[in-house]
């Protein structure tokens, strides 16, 4: 099984950008315990992180029919974008949209969320564990 895991902007300031709410763990730290959770439960993981939002329209294009399912974190485009809602759709796989922080306790600009009417589930506010998560019930889904 392939998953793509995918996050947006200033997620790579991880561990630099306000510890408050995102941790002091880093973006590489983050990236490392993608990859050794991918290892543990016996699936491939790619990792890509872009700040510019057609990049990231044109990841997930480039993921059909190569990926079985897609880990997404589309930062602030995730209030903003509905680009990243339509190329989810477009390629048709199953995704689940993860946050660090509970969005859902922020600001009011926070409580909307574009992809989340693509994603079969939504993971917010458990830190890095929640894109563990994500894969586990991708892979879990598959067994169904
Ligand atoms: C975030 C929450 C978003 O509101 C914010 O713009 C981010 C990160 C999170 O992981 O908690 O950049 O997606």
């Amino acid at each position: 099984m392939n998953i793509l895991v995918i996050n947006g902007p200033n997620l790579n300031m991880l561990g630099i950008r306000e510890p408050d709410i995102y941790g002091s763990d880093t973006y590489e730290g983050l990236c490392k315990m993608i990859s050794a959770h991918a290892e543990s439960i016996g699936v491939t993981a790619e990792i890509y992180q872009s700040n510019h939002e057609g990049y990231l329209v044109d990841k997930i294009q480039a993921a059909y029919q190569t990926a079985d399912g897609i880990v997404i974190n589309p930062a602030a485009y995730t209030h903003t974008s509905v680009a990243l809602l339509d190329a989810l759709k477009a390629v048709g796989i199953p995704a689940v949209e993860v946050h660090i922080s509970d969005v859902s306790k922020r600001e009011d600009f926070r409580q909307i969320s574009f992809v989340r009417n693509y994603c079969e589930k939504t993971i917010a506010g458990h830190g890095f564990r929640g894109y563990l998560e994500a894969m586990d019930y991708l892979k879990e889904r598959t067994k169904k």
